[in-house]
């Protein structure tokens, strides 16, 4: 049976593109049957869409201020994520809380990845956080998304060093570059589960 991933992003998207360019490999087209459908942004501009469209993914925009309410833009939201039928729903740098009833419509198949060692910083702003914390670890985290923001069952973590003189840009990238490495794997792994 196929398993349909849609990933929804706001920004660069690079944990997408890690998404989309393991998806490629043989094992996950003929063992896993998984393939990325659909890229859904809440903003035009994200990066991430020019990535999509030229690996012949489908992409759609729905722009969080031309709905009137958070409940609005979430059930179009699930009008354009259902009509693929996901296996998966993965949120990569997604940056909009998600009504609870948009959670519950996915339970089991809603996963996201955050810059923190959960439950440390949850929210933003996490490496400056981390930072000012005296942190000498820092990491991110790959969890079930349930309604409340960051607090889902966690599915794997990346930890790196904290550096003398790092800045959060630094660490930030450090971390993106363990992200990168982690996300493709917990997809894969729930994938398996799932053949
Ligand atoms: C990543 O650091 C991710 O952990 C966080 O937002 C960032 C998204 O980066 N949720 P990208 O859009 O995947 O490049």
């Amino acid at each position: 049976m196929n398993k349909n991933i849609v990933i929804l992003i706001s920004g660069s998207g690079s944990n997408m593109a890690a998404i989309v360019k393991a998806s490629r490999n043989r094992h996950w087209q003929q063992r896993l049957g998984a393939q990325v459908v659909a890229v859904i942004s809440n903003k035009a501009n994200a990066a991430g869409l020019v990535f999509a469209r030229d690996h012949q993914i489908a992409t759609a925009v729905f722009d969080h201020k031309a709905f009137a309410s958070r409940e609005a833009f979430d059930a179009a939201l699930m009008v354009e994520i259902d009509r693929h039928e996901p296996a998966l729903v993965v949120l990569a740098g997604f940056m909009r809380i998600l009504t609870p009833g948009f959670v519950q419509h996915y339970e089991d198949r809603l996963i996201n990845i955050h810059p923190s060692l959960l439950p440390a910083f949850t929210g933003l702003n996490t490496h400056q956080r981390a930072l000012d914390m005296g942190c000498k670890f820092a990491g991110a985290t790959v969890h079930r998304v349930t309604a409340e923001l960051d607090h889902g069952e966690i599915l794997d973590q990346a930890v790196v060093p904290v550096l003398p003189g790092d800045t959060a840009q630094a660490l930030a990238e450090r971390v993106l570059t363990q992200e990168h490495i982690m996300y493709p794997r917990a997809v894969e792994r729930l994938l398996t589960r799932m053949v």
